[in-house]
């Protein structure tokens, strides 16, 4: 018997959460009585080795405003072991989460959940399945939500770049090569990209000069100009670049195999050459007040990631562990509410890891012991390689029980998950 999610091991408990344990009772009748906003259904089928949603993979991009109340039913139409959808970045409530075995049960074939939950995060996120993940997301079970200002930037072009590979081929949008923008010299586009797949892409802009508008749906606090540099992009995270288009036309490049051209294609189609040097958010952008205070943290705690022999669920193998620890005897990280949290994360497991924290964003300290000097840099995806070491911290106001885990999907399946925990 295998776990059905790799949070639904003995120890993650079913927790049924009537609503959002932090908001008062009133509130939560108020906003049960207010229509939705924004009204979807998702309807999740199989389709030969894929998983499509509403007929196609990636699924539709979702697109709200800010302040929003977003009602969208899952329906499953035929997806054997069941599926969820966890809406990745947005810090919804935790019943909302959409965690089997952790938030809800997996919707069966024939059924249908209904989530609920407020917009209140301007930026770029996604969503996708949280059930036996390493497989319903591999399958395509997935799309782009952006969350849109209530005052949007007029005049810009607003494009996303959803990265997905389907067996071993590169997709952009669910298509393979090159897509182009029909776009003109002057015009403003702000490229929202999306990684969702479980390896590090590397991307960068040839023929203009960018910024990186935003981190994992925040914006970076007045972004400079970046040239012939690339962006690491790590598994589940999301950058927004910005990009003037020149005479003669840019180019956004994925990895080797796919772009999105801007107007015309400055390099004639010639083969794409990457920059050897990357931008670094530990020191991108102009420093501000984060709004968060992490020199005396309430809790601290170590995130030390290894590996070693061992067995899980009977079978016998190298696993990861989590302080030495194998999944899924790994103690849970107690937190109560208002507490400013701070971890230190180690990786010597030899692999690199994109640690993904569920229903917070959390503020990266440090890096090596090198300490962070551009913009606030928050984080809810945060690429961990082998032998680096990080300090993050996050304010714990989200109440519930919340997944903290290596978005390189297969490595959650073998036991790279911790959970947090409100007392
Ligand atoms: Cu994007 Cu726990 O996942
Ligand atoms: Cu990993």
């Amino acid at each position: 018997m295998g776990y059905a999610d790799y949070g639904g091991g003995p120890e993650a408990g079913h927790e049924h959460h009537a609503g959002h344990p932090g908001t008062p009772v009133a509130e939560l009748v108020e906003r049960s009585r207010r229509p939705a906003d924004v009204t979807e259904t998702l309807t999740a089928a199989r389709d030969g080795d894929r998983i499509t949603i509403n007929g196609t993979s990636p699924g539709p991009t979702l697109r709200v405003t800010q302040g929003d109340l977003v009602e969208v039913t899952l329906r499953n139409e035929d997806i054997t072991d069941g599926t969820t959808i966890h809406w990745h970045g947005i810090d919804v409530p935790n019943a909302m989460d959409g965690v089997a075995g952790v938030t809800q049960d997996a919707v069966e074939p024939g059924k249908t959940f209904t989530y609920r939950f407020r917009a209140d995060q301007v930026g770029t996120y996604w969503y996708h399945a949280h059930q036996v993940s390493h497989e319903q997301v591999r399958q395509g079970m997935l799309g782009a939500l952006v969350i849109e200002p209530r005052r949007p930037d007029k005049g810009v072009r607003d494009e996303v770049a959803v990265l997905h590979r389907y067996g071993s081929t590169p997709t952009l949008n669910g298509a393979e090569g090159t897509q182009t923008v029909d776009a003109q010299p002057g015009d403003e586009v702000r490229v929202r990209v999306v990684n969702t797949d479980n390896a590090l892409m590397p991307i960068w802009v040839t023929g203009a000069p960018y910024r990186v508008l935003a981190v994992d749906g925040t914006d970076v606090h007045e972004p400079g100009e970046v040239r012939d540099v690339a962006v690491k992009l790590t598994a589940g995270a999301r950058v927004d670049l910005g990009v003037v288009v020149p005479e003669g036309g840019a180019r956004v490049d994925f990895g080797a195999t796919t772009a999105l051209v801007l107007g015309e294609d400055p390099t004639g189609g010639a083969e794409p050459k990457a920059p050897r040097t990357f931008v670094d958010f530990l020191g991108y952008g102009t420093p501000t007040d984060p709004g968060i205070d992490a020199s005396s943290p309430d809790r601290r705690f170590d995130y030390r990631i290894g590996r070693r022999p061992g067995f899980l669920d009977g079978k016998p193998g190298m696993w990861w562990t989590i302080n030495g620890h194998l999944f899924p005897d790994i103690p849970m990280y107690m937190v109560e509410e208002g507490d400013v949290a701070v971890f230190h994360i180690e990786n010597n497991s030899g692999e690199s890891h994109p640690m993904h924290l569920h229903g917070h964003h959390a503020l990266v300290l440090s890096r090596d012991g090198k300490e962070a000097t551009g913009s606030p840099w928050w984080i809810d995806s945060l690429e961990v390689a082998a032998g680096e070491e990080f300090e993050i911290a996050f304010v714990a106001d989200n109440p519930g029980i919340w997944m903290d885990h290596c978005h390189n999907l297969p490595h959650a399946a073998e036991g790279l998950v911790a959970h947090l925990m409100y007392a």
